[in-house]
């Protein structure tokens, strides 16, 4: 395959943490939209996806810019927001097995929780690089916001006691994660970023610090993970969810790494019962910077590109796995063989 080293895919971003740590609030935030109020009981569920272009990156990171300008040299973050609750560890489990980075929430309040614990062990496991948001620290007492700034202009307004709770909570949370054998630092303190985790402390009601996170993933993504985000035409497909929608019957929500799908394409799925052979009838995303977990007004594409979070409509889906790999059939591959692949999965 060719690749070119200008020609970089989304990196693929996974947030994980603990419930209720404000996972979808900073991503509603980022897209200035409000997914977790219609959630059940303020719950995720389901594992979500969203694509952040880079035209927006640069919208939300303006004031940062001002005195940390960078390039952003990626096209995009495409973002998949996991649920937190305890019961839901094969969706944070699929959702960090196909992701390039990570942001593990933290609720500076709480401290590490249980499955902030788990997720740890999840991206460890998986050597997946990963940002640590120290998110709530608007709830600091007497915190003055300054609402999208960046975080170092915040803390500059702050009075000494603020600064001192901030410090005595982050310096908490340093000692937990070391305890969990992860060092730690503020992003703008680190003394090498090859072996202290970055830091940055948030808050999903008032934007701050936001610019700084959306920064710092574009950074370490685009230099430090340059080779492994080189497009390549050999599709990488992953099913996040098998789902029932109304009008379009059932469906596959996909997170395509690499590669295009097109309209008619025959693909090849894990199914209960064996192999799933179908014939992509539609290809469908919500708007950039909009759930695709969400039903909304679908845009329909002939062929797209990755990486992307996209529904797939096509016949006989009801028995697909979520989790398992998808393959398209090319005119050099062979359907028997293809079957097989997916049989010994
Ligand atoms: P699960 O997906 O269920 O694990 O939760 P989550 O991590 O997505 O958290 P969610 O976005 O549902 O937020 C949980 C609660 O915390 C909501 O009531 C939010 O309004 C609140 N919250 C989230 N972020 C912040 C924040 O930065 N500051 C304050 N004060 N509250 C926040
Ligand atoms: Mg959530
Ligand atoms: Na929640």
């Amino acid at each position: 395959t060719r690749r070119d080293k200008d020609d970089l895919r989304c990196p693929v971003v996974c947030i994980l943490g603990h419930v209720d740590t404000g996972k979808t609030k900073l991503l509603d935030k980022i897209r200035r939209t409000n997914v977790q109020d219609r959630e059940a009981g303020g719950i995720t569920q389901q594992i979500g996806a969203t694509y952040i272009p880079a035209d927006a990156i640069r919208d939300r990171t303006k004031r940062l810019q001002d005195t940390e300008p960078f390039d952003i040299k990626v096209p995009g973050l495409l973002v998949i927001d996991t649920p937190g609750h305890e019961s839901f560890n094969n969706l944070r489990s699929r959702g960090s097995g196909l992701c390039d980075i990570g942001i593990l929430v933290v609720d500076i309040m709480h401290g590490l929780e249980p499955q902030t614990i788990e997720s740890l062990n999840l991206l460890k496991m998986r050597k997946t690089p990963f940002v640590v948001a120290l998110n709530k620290v608007d709830r600091l007492y007497s915190w003055k916001e300054d609402p999208e700034a960046p975080i170092r202009d915040s803390f500059a307004q702050q009075n000494k006691d603020v600064k001192r709770e901030f410090k005595e909570r982050m310096d908490k949370a340093n000692l937990t994660f070391a305890e969990n054998g992860m060092n730690t630092a503020l992003y703008y303190e680190n003394p090498d970023v090859r072996s202290y985790l970055n830091v940055v402390p948030t808050s999903a009601h008032t934007g701050e610090g936001i610019p700084d996170m959306l920064q710092i993933l574009c950074k370490l993504t685009q230099e430090r993970m340059h080779e492994k985000l080189m497009y390549v035409d050999e599709v990488q497909c992953t099913v996040l969810e098998v789902k029932m929608v109304e009008g379009l019957g059932t469906t596959i929500d996909v997170i395509l790494i690499n590669g295009v799908l097109r309209e008619g394409m025959t693909v090849v799925l894990t199914g209960l019962n064996g192999p799933v052979v179908t014939t992509i009838r539609a290809l469908v995303t919500p708007q950039p910077m909009r759930e695709l977990r969400v039903k909304s007004a679908y845009v329909h594409h002939k062929e797209i590109r990755a990486a992307q979070g996209i529904k797939i409509v096509a016949p006989n889906l009801e028995t697909v796995i979520a989790g398992t790999q998808m393959y398209v059939q090319t005119p050099e591959d062979d359907l028997d063989e293809l079957k097989d692949e997916v049989n010994t999965e």
